[in-house]
């Protein structure tokens, strides 16, 4: 039975990426950290990692996205009413993000050319690229936007300490995405999206660092925990709509979307959600047996395991491992790593040429501290037009895979020279005493 919510209208009508060149392969990571390459490969599932270069920061990653995003869809200022910049580790306490983007975007479109654009910063660890999504699209859809349209951006640069865990969790890159009333890629749902919050030191980064204090366990638990929260008050949203059957939920969903820290951590997740639907359902429909099984075998993890392992891996085939990609090949991008994920899907069914229209996705977004929010869209009928020749794959083109001492450097701050040539981007000139820094684009 096809799964019919009310459908919010606006969505994402176009999707542009920018990763950082330079990228760092498993294999020489492994080897120089003294790491057997079948942990990073089988264990976590992470190829490579984009390490963002000398010249580049947040704010060019941003730009850069952007600016792409408006030529592919031949956007001129006027046409854009809003630019929201979500990111984990923005450049300053108080001066917004957005504001830097703006300034290098008028370095091509014209001073002044933005002044009338709407746009903050959002903040909330990972989580915050799904918040300023759904407060354009609610912006869109209560008719603030007057015809015009919203750009949202996540941009982040994921750094954790040299030889700790994280390490081998790191990445770089921004998203853009193209908000409007009648998108082509995917409209949202209406009134059925879930959040959850609670206070916890899974992930955090006080101020004046650049790598978080990591309680790295402690963070898995307390991303499967929320994220399973999240999605069932999702699903409660969904079934007091009496639009689903209450069991068997997850068959109605054709693809789950996750922030991805790494990407073995989709899996993990989704077992925990397939357990919790089954322990549900077991007892909701009243099979005997399995609600016996549920009930009395008091090694839940035991039995967790052996029910995963018969229904988790071919629902993970078909739903979620579409979607790793991106993040294998590019790592952590914090607030844009779900859309990564949709980017993933995207790109992967479209060159598959399977048709996907109609399909819905279901969004699990995480952000330490921590929260969760679930919601979920419909791929529209023209989102192929928007793929076009890929999203993820054009942002990956032209790589080069740089050393362990190169890497070192970067991640020391002691690389001053660029570790690669630079062409159509904008880039990092310099930063004065005042903290002030200038940018240029090169074409
Ligand atoms: P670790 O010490 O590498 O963990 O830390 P491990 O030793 O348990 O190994 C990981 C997996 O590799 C295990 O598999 C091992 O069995 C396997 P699992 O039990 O998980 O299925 N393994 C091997 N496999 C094949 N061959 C081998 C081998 N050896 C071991 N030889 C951890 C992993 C993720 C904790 C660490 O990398 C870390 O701290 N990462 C940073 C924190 C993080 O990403 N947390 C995720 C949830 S929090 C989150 O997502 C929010 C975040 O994005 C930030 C934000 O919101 O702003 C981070």
């Amino acid at each position: 039975m096809p799964l019919k919510i009310r459908e919010m209208k606006a969505g994402i009508d176009s999707i542009e990426l920018f990763i950082p060149r330079p990228y760092l392969h498993y294999v020489d990571f492994a080897a120089m950290r003294g790491i057997d390459p079948e942990k990073l490969e089988k264990g976590i599932g992470v190829k490579s990692m984009a390490i963002p270069d000398s010249d580049e920061d947040t704010a060019t990653m941003a730009a850069t996205a952007c600016l792409r995003l408006m030529e592919k869809n031949h956007l001129s200022p006027e046409d854009i009413g809003r630019i929201d910049i979500a990111t984990e580790g923005g450049l300053d306490e108080s001066k917004p993000l957005t504001t830097y983007v703006i300034g290098m975007l008028e370095q091509i479109c014209g001073k002044g050319s933005f002044q009338h654009c709407m746009g903050v910063e959002y903040k909330s660890a990972c989580v915050a690229g799904s918040r300023a999504l759904l407060d354009s699209v609610n912006w869109i859809n209560a008719g603030e936007n007057r015809t015009k349209a919203s750009i949202v951006i996540t941009s982040d640069i994921a750094k954790y300490d040299i030889g700790s865990p994280g390490e081998y969790t790191q990445g770089a890159g921004a998203v853009a995405m193209l908000l409007t009333e009648k998108p082509r890629i995917i409209s949202l749902d209406k009134g059925v999206a879930s959040w959850v919050i609670q206070d916890n030191y899974d992930f955090y980064r006080p101020h004046n660092r650049d790598t978080p204090i990591v309680n790295g366990k402690h963070s898995l638990g307390c991303y499967v925990e929320q994220v399973a929260k999240a999605f069932k008050g999702f699903k409660d949203n969904v079934l007091q709509l009496g639009v689903a059957p209450h069991y068997n939920f997850t068959n109605l969903i054709d693809y789950f979307a996750f922030h991805l820290p790494f990407p073995k951590m989709g899996k993990k997740a989704l077992e925990k959600i397939l357990f919790e639907e089954f322990a549900e359902d077991a007892t909701a429909v009243g099979v005997p047996f399995l609600r016996y099984l549920v009930e009395r075998v008091e090694d839940k993890e035991s039995l967790r395991k052996i029910l995963d392992i018969k229904k988790s891996g071919e629902v993970f085939r078909q739903k979620v491992e579409p979607s790793i990609a991106g993040c294998a090949g590019v790592g952590n991008i914090y607030t844009g790593s779900v859309f990564l994920s949709l980017a993933s899907i995207l790109e992967a069914e479209h060159f598959e040429r399977k048709d996907i229209a109609g399909k819905r996705v279901v969004f699990l977004s995480y952000g330490s501290g921590s929260s969760a929010v679930v919601y979920s869209g419909v791929i529209g009928s023209e989102y192929a037009y928007s793929v076009g020749n890929g999203i993820l794959m054009p942002a990956l083109e032209n790589r080069q895979r740089i050393t362990m001492e190169q890497y070192e450097a970067l991640h020391r701050s002691k690389a001053r020279a660029p570790v690669i040539e630079k062409r159509g981007q904008f880039v990092l000139t310099g930063i004065d005493e005042n903290s002030r820094r200038t940018y240029k684009y090169i074409e």
